[in-house]
């Protein structure tokens, strides 16, 4: 048997931090995993403690933007257990974007161990039941070669790393505080470009624009359809959503990441509640006839929008019921307090 990694006084398992206040914020968790990608093979190299980076100069991350992100979370059940949220629908999306970067994707059985032993090796600091935070999972791939010219790596790098983390627009979500956010002047993605991939060269770009709404006293942009600047693609680092009359709508991109909570958020709307779903193109001025308005993903749950603005327009809305109940129920369903009737939840090994 192995001998455990942490050792407790007076019976606490648990790390001394306020679980209770966290931020949306970076927190150096003792361990992280790591695999290696070099003669055509993926090598598991497992924990490893030091949370630097040695690279090659010449590595296509650094240089031309071959790398990969996700965001994940997982949360500790009633039951003590703790569980990861459709863990291989960002494997998937990971190895899509490897591909279309032309690099060697992650097998999916690679990526999840990762996650469960990024998880399982810094259980002290995974946020216990009724905290209201979870676990963030950072994975993350990257092209690594010694090399100056404009072309694929050979060698990649696979490392995930967890935090600790509480909501990531300030106040969480709640009846009363809704978020107000811009239009963008900027595109975060070209039209036949990378948006539908979470490539960090996107987040490079949507750093103007964000930085613009914020300045400005909004909570993020939100980004227009880049060919005729017309359409509702995303907000931030959130997917669009929006109720017309009893329709739940959402914007159809090829530019806009297929976010996983928003696929969620859809099926059980869809599945659950019976409510009309529409995924399609919606034009700015469409949010004159929508009823309410939220955007959603991993680190943004539910938030829902009281308002937009775009130059001299705005438009306002209200808090809408339908929100918290699907906030309730992807919460329920995440941290173990309901059913699990699509198989969402993936108990981590601890
Ligand atoms: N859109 C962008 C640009 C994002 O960065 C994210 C976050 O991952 C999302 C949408 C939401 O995606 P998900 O629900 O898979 O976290
Ligand atoms: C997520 O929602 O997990 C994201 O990746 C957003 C992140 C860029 C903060």
């Amino acid at each position: 048997m192995s001998k455990p990694r942490y050792y407790f006084n007076e019976g606490n398992t648990k790390a001394d931090l306020d679980f209770t206040n966290l931020g949306f914020d970076y927190f150096p968790c003792p361990y992280r995993f790591e695999a290696i990608y070099e003669y055509g093979v993926w090598r598991a190299r497992g924990l490893v403690e030091n949370n630097q980076l040695e690279l090659p100069e010449g590595s296509q991350c650094v240089h031309y933007g071959q790398q990969l992100f996700e965001g994940m979370k997982a949360n500790t059940g009633k039951d003590g257990n703790v569980y990861a949220f459709r863990p291989y629908e960002n494997a998937k999306r990971m190895a899509e974007g490897a591909r279309y970067l032309q690099g060697a994707a992650v097998p999916e059985e690679l990526f999840v161990l990762g996650i469960e032993e990024a998880i399982a090796a810094n259980l002290p600091f995974v946020p216990p039941y009724g905290s209201g935070a979870a676990m963030y999972m950072r994975p993350f791939w990257m092209g690594i070669d010694d090399n100056i010219g404009v072309k694929p790596a050979r060698k990649y790098l696979y490392r995930v790393f967890v935090c600790p983390v509480g909501p990531y627009f300030k106040g969480g979500f709640g009846k009363d505080v809704g978020q107000q956010f811009m239009v963008g002047a900027y595109d975060r993605a070209a039209p036949l470009g990378t948006g539908h991939i979470k490539a960090g060269g996107n987040y490079a770009s949507s750093f103007k624009p964000g930085c613009e709404a914020k300045a400005a006293g909004f909570a993020e942009a939100l980004y227009l359809d880049p060919t005729n600047r017309r359409y509702i693609e995303e907000i931030g680092a959130a997917n669009f959503l929006g109720f017309k009359g009893d329709t739940l709508i959402t914007p159809d991109s090829h530019t806009v990441l297929p976010s996983i909570t928003r696929d969620s958020l859809m099926f059980l709307a869809h599945k659950m509640f019976d409510w009309p779903t529409e995924c399609r193109k919606i034009p700015l001025e469409e949010l004159a006839e929508l009823d309410a308005a939220a955007c959603c993903g991993t680190a943004a749950v539910i938030t829902w929008i009281k308002r937009i603005v775009d130059g001299t327009q705005e438009w306002t809305f209200e808090f809408d019921e339908r929100w918290q109940k699907l906030y309730d129920t992807l919460i329920g369903i995440q941290n173990g307090d309901l059913e699990d009737p699509f198989h969402w939840r993936h108990e981590i090994p601890t």
